[in-house]
């Protein structure tokens, strides 16, 4: 039976906007209400180390104050697991992070860094927190995942999404689909995302072993055209049309 595909939506980007001028507009919390309202599963929020987007005090908002689960977007650091670990927040994502990079620009390297990140998934997975690791699509991370005990890889689609359509971005979305398949045999939920529009959505949400979608810059880009429901209705909306008759549980 083919299930419902979850939507993430991230909110780093309203931040980024608040950010751009200081004071609390537009605020992320504000956000975070109104896509509950329009279909959204979940919140994610990258905390940087540099607070470019999302600062601490925004966590701690919508910890308090926002009833969908988040999930904290974060790199594998000390600093970061303390304030993981004091939040407890519904899940983790660790994600490689760069200071000179505009956004996230690869997976991590689950396979050449076991060591140091089996710690991360431990204390994690023992405070009760839904781990997940943010790879580029190989088999090789996915098994190494496993190996350090993580329940969850999201495959980064940033590849796939920034081909050309048509053959380019056809084997791009065939390496993810095997990644997605592979996981799922060997017992990891799969999740997706970075980039994804509506135009690129629709052959990702037809995976049908991805369990998740994390979008965020699309959806706050098309809100300044349509506002912010429509967009996120509408990317609801495509999620669904790629899954047809599965209800929302
Ligand atoms: N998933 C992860 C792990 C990310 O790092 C990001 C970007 O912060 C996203 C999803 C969302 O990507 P985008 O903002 O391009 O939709």
């Amino acid at each position: 039976m083919t299930r419902y595909l979850r939507l993430g939506v991230n909110i780093d980007h309203v931040a980024t906007l608040r950010n751009a001028r200081g004071g609390r507009h537009p605020d992320p919390l504000r956000a975070a209400r109104m896509a509950a309202e329009a279909g959204a599963d979940g919140i994610t929020a990258h905390l940087r180390e540099d607070r470019r987007h999302i600062r601490d005090e925004d966590i701690d908002r919508l910890m308090a104050e926002s009833a969908l689960p988040l999930n904290l977007e974060m790199a594998a650091t000390e600093e970061m697991l303390a304030i993981a670990l004091r939040h407890r927040p519904h899940a983790v994502c660790l994600v490689p992070e760069k200071r000179t990079e505009v956004t996230t620009e690869g997976g991590l390297d689950v396979d050449g860094g076991r060591e140091h990140l089996h710690r991360f998934v431990q204390e994690l997975g023992g405070a009760g927190v839904r781990v997940s690791l943010f790879i580029d699509p190989e088999v090789r991370h996915i098994e190494a995942a496993r190996d350090i005990g993580a329940p969850v890889v999201e495959l980064h689609t940033g590849a796939y999404c920034d081909a050309a359509p048509g053959a380019g971005r056809g084997s791009e979305l065939t390496r993810l689909s095997q990644a997605a398949a592979h996981a799922a045999a060997i017992g990891i939920e799969c999740h997706a995302g970075h980039g994804i529009a509506y135009d690129t959505v629709g052959p990702i949400a037809a995976i049908k072993t991805i369990a998740e979608l994390n979008i965020g810059h699309f959806l706050v880009g098309e809100a300044v055209f349509v506002g912010w429901h429509e967009a996120l209705r509408h990317m609801r909306e495509l999620m669904d049309a790629a899954r047809p008759g599965v209800e929302r549980p």
